[in-house]
């Protein structure tokens, strides 16, 4: 099966495109670098000894993905291309609604004009909130949105679940991921954020290899055993396999699918580095600082669903995302 990847060369885009391959699938990137770098594709071919087909476009350009379309007669599509920087999109909200709703929105045109059978898009644990149980299941109510980032997932699904009305011919899967992080286990592929990172793994790599100064832990006086915030940390390569076995599953779907892809189990900020500074034998520097702006206490998944209706389950945790995040960020600083 051919499979148009958005966004492929993008954190998870390309751990799932190395999936892909190693599933027998086609995957063909769609991806204009402006978050990657085209280097991330080569390293995927040195991965698996393989080539694949790529496209330097903005995917929300109708015409030209439409030409693609034609050309590759593609059977599904991987939608990861977005922005998901939760501050940036208060600043500049435009930026977001436009990256992430009207080329979702563009992306459809084109799947409307041709015989697409998947579609499977990037949402995210943020469409809950600050969720009042934990672990979070589907079931969970979808809070108003404390940013415009976690606005633009909210109206994605919907929009994709009216889109499925009005094209039964594509099975639509929504996954909600909860914290991606860690890199593929070569180390020749992982996240490469922009500027200060804002999320908490690469901040700590980058801590560890010198780049930033120190770590500030945002606040340790929450409600939880610690006092730290807890979040559910998942492997790059397992969120990844979750997308493949969508794919897989879609003849069978009647309905939209909407699963949580996180680990069940939820580990605080002070887990964390301790962790990364046992499994790498890294210090790190870092002090508690004052609480950040919207973090829920704990967020967790109820990932029951995903087991059952996918057969998903994670085979890395936390302790080998973190070696792995870490052997990435050391290949980086070599580059
Ligand atoms: C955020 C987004 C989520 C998105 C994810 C991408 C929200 C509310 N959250 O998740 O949608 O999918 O990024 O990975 O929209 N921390 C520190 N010090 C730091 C950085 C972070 O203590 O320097 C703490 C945070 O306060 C938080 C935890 O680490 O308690 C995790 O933070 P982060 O990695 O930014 O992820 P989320 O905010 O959970």
């Amino acid at each position: 099966m051919k499979i148009i990847v958005t966004g492929g060369a993008g954190f998870i885009g390309s751990h799932t495109v190395v999936d892909l391959l190693e599933n027998g699938f086609e995957p063909i990137i769609v991806d204009d670098f402006r978050n990657s770098k085209p280097f991330i594709l080569d390293n995927i071919k040195k991965i698996l000894n393989r080539d694949f087909k790529s496209y330097d476009i903005d995917c929300g350009d109708v015409d030209r993905l439409r030409v693609v379309f034609e050309k590759e007669k593609p059977d599904g599509i991987i939608h990861f291309a977005a922005d998901k920087a939760v501050n940036e999109s208060v600043i500049d909200p435009l930026k977001y609604y436009h990256n992430n709703i009207t080329t979702l929105v563009n992306v459809l045109k084109v799947v409307a004009l041709f015989p697409i059978k998947s579609f499977v898009f990037s949402s995210s644990c943020t469409v809950y909130g600050v969720p009042k149980k934990v672990p979070v299941s589907e079931k969970s109510p979808i809070q108003p949105a404390f940013s415009p980032y976690g606005f633009t997932k909210q109206v994605g699904e919907q929009i994709l679940k009216d889109f499925a009305q009005s094209n039964p011919k594509t099975a639509i899967s929504l996954l909600r991921y909860f914290n991606p992080i860690g890199a593929h286990p070569s180390g020749l592929i992982g996240e490469l954020p922009l500027g200060v990172p804002n999320n908490l793994i690469p901040f700590i790599t980058q801590t560890a290899i010198g780049i930033r100064k120190s770590l500030t832990v945002n606040g340790d006086d929450y409600e939880t055993p610690d006092g730290t915030c807890i979040r559910d940390y998942i492997h790059v390569v397992d969120l990844a396999s979750a997308h493949v076995l969508a794919l897989k599953n879609s003849k069978k779907q009647k309905e939209p699918l909407v699963v949580n892809i996180g680990t069940g189990k939820g580990s605080s900020v002070l887990e964390v580095i301790n962790s990364f500074e046992k499994v790498n034998g890294v210090k790190l520097n870092y002090s508690v600082g004052p609480r950040r702006g919207g973090d829920a206490p704990s967020v967790y998944a109820d990932n029951s669903l995903v087991k059952k209706m996918l057969g998903w389950e994670n085979k890395f945790n936390l302790d080998d995302a973190l070696k792995h995040a870490w052997q990435w960020e050391k290949n980086l600083a070599e580059q």
